[in-house]
């Protein structure tokens, strides 16, 4: 997580800013939804909605670095997006607020259970929830897991049903699970970085043994897009 703050990558999910443009084709979004984008991080996507949809966005990260780098964003291409610090494992935000909660690579990083009673808590009757996370496609080793989780400092790493048990589980209805035809990550668009003015030469170490990882695993560690509604 530091690296992808530092080097402030966005689009930091599988298949990237294309991916998540695809992602709302079959949404109602309109200048009247009101947005959260769940661990926004840099906020390519939480722009990308209030530009081409006009939609009224927040975006809430737990990182301040992702916050400064998010809200210098929208400075630059004055969008009225509010960025917030918090998490969302208990956010400070009201109940029955919202027509729509995303979160890309986030959930994984999180106590997943507590996190989504939260957007469960916060969106409004109806309201959906779209998630482009991690799973892995069939179950792995206990050292395996082991060697993952410690590496990316994930809290889980699902298997697609145990996913959608918690989401039915955090109350959600017309759960729907799919892998789109897009690799991770997608080779014909140019990575977005916003650098921090210091960069520790661990992290670049840290970059080579992600793509080892994702080699070393590929078929195995994977990602779904999941909708469902409130
Ligand atoms: C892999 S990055 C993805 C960022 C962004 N969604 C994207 O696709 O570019 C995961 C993000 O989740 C944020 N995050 C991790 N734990 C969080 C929490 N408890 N609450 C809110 N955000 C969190 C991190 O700070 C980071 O910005």
């Amino acid at each position: 997580m530091e690296f992808i703050s530092k080097f402030g990558v966005g689009g930091a999910h599988p298949g990237g800013i294309d991916l998540t443009k695809e992602m709302f084709l079959s949404e109602k979004i309109n200048s009247t939804s009101r947005i959260l984008d769940v661990g926004c991080g840099t906020g390519q996507t939480a722009a990308y909605l209030a530009a081409r949809y006009g939609a009224k966005v927040i975006g809430l990260d737990i990182n301040p670095i992702m916050i400064k780098k998010a809200k210098k964003r929208m400075k630059k291409y004055q969008l009225p997006v509010e960025i917030i610090h918090g998490s969302i494992e208990s956010c400070p935000l009201e109940d029955d607020t919202f027509d729509m909660v995303i979160s890309e690579s986030v959930l994984a990083f999180v106590d997943a259970p507590r996190a989504l009673r939260e957007i469960y808590r916060l969106l409004k009757k109806g309201g959906r929830f779209i998630a482009n996370e991690l799973t892995i496609n069939h179950p792995l080793a206990a050292s395996t897991k082991k060697e993952i989780k410690d590496f990316y400092g994930f809290d889980s790493v699902p298997l697609e049903q145990e996913w959608i048990a918690l989401f039915s589980q955090a109350g959600f209805k017309r759960i729907n699970a799919r892998r789109p035809n897009v690799p991770i990550p997608q080779t014909n668009q140019a990575p977005e970085f916003q650098y921090s003015d210091y960069i520790e030469p661990e992290l670049f170490t840290v970059m080579v043994q992600h793509f080892d990882i994702m080699a070393n695993y590929q078929g195995i560690l994977d990602y779904r897009i999941f909708s469902c509604t409130k």
